[in-house]
């Protein structure tokens, strides 16, 4: 029998919020990374963190699998061999069939803002595709984290993995640690599947590739914009 608390009264604590928003607000999609490692210590602390993410019954339906060294460096080599390879993407989770309305608009005005930033013109689809393939080379980083979710707990497990991705990104965030969730590797997903052993029953969700961040490339020095307030919230009062 688990031990009986009682629960604490919840009280508005600015200080939690203000650090919270702080987090929340500055954090952003790293996507060049310095080479420096992040001591085993700190990813420890960044998991402790993110492993306090809820999930429908409590199932933790994630795990991660975290390179270090030579083992990122094996794995970055064989995602470009890969890709370079061709091949179809094949991903576990089904990506999205289409982008329309305001999906695409949005997801254009974010990919102006990368080209932008990079000083790729629009339209330059050679240019374009280079830094689509640096997501194989997980732009750098010293480090991926490759989220995996088990198949029977279906859509709703990748809430749960979802969350946990969303927590790592913020607690890695809070210790100074640049992020980037990447669908881009799920493509690679039977690589991916066979480098890391993984059993039939476990899907890869992303990948995400974290270090500290090249502060001073321009990839890093565009922030992304996020829909109004009243765009995303209906409320039912009767
Ligand atoms: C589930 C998920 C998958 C993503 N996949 C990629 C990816 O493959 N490559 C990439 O460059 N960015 C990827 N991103 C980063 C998004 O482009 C980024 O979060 C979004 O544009 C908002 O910008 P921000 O994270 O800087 O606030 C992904 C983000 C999420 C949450």
């Amino acid at each position: 029998m688990s031990e009986m608390l009682d629960a604490p009264a919840l009280v508005p604590d600015d200080e939690a919020t203000d650090a919270l928003e702080r987090i929340l607000r500055s954090r952003w999609s790293c996507r060049a990374f310095t080479p420096e490692p992040v001591p085993r210590s700190e990813i420890a602390r960044i998991l402790e963190l993110a492993r306090r993410s809820p999930s429908w019954c409590n199932t933790q339906p994630w795990h991660v699998h975290v390179t270090e060294a030579a083992g990122t460096a094996r794995l970055r080599d064989a995602l470009c061999s890969a890709v370079a390879a061709g091949g179809e993407p094949a991903p576990d989770i089904a990506f999205p069939e289409s982008y329309d309305g305001v999906y695409r608009e949005r997801r254009q005005i974010s990919g102006w803002q990368l080209y932008d930033s990079l000083g790729i013109d629009k339209g330059d689809r050679a240019a374009s595709r280079r830094q689509t393939l640096r997501n194989f080379d997980l732009f750098d980083a010293p480090h991926v984290a490759i989220v995996t979710t088990e198949r029977a707990l279906g859509a709703y497990g990748a809430v749960d993995c979802g969350i946990f991705v969303s927590n790592f990104v913020l607690a890695a965030h809070s210790r100074g640690v640049a992020t980037i969730p990447q669908a881009a590797l799920a493509t690679q997903a039977p690589l991916l599947r066979e480098h890391l052993g993984l059993p039939p029953e476990r899907q890869v969700l992303l990948g995400i590739s974290f270090g500290y961040p090249d502060v001073g490339h321009p990839v890093n020095g565009y922030r992304t914009e996020r829909q109004a307030l009243e765009e995303l919230v209906t409320f039912v009062a009767d």
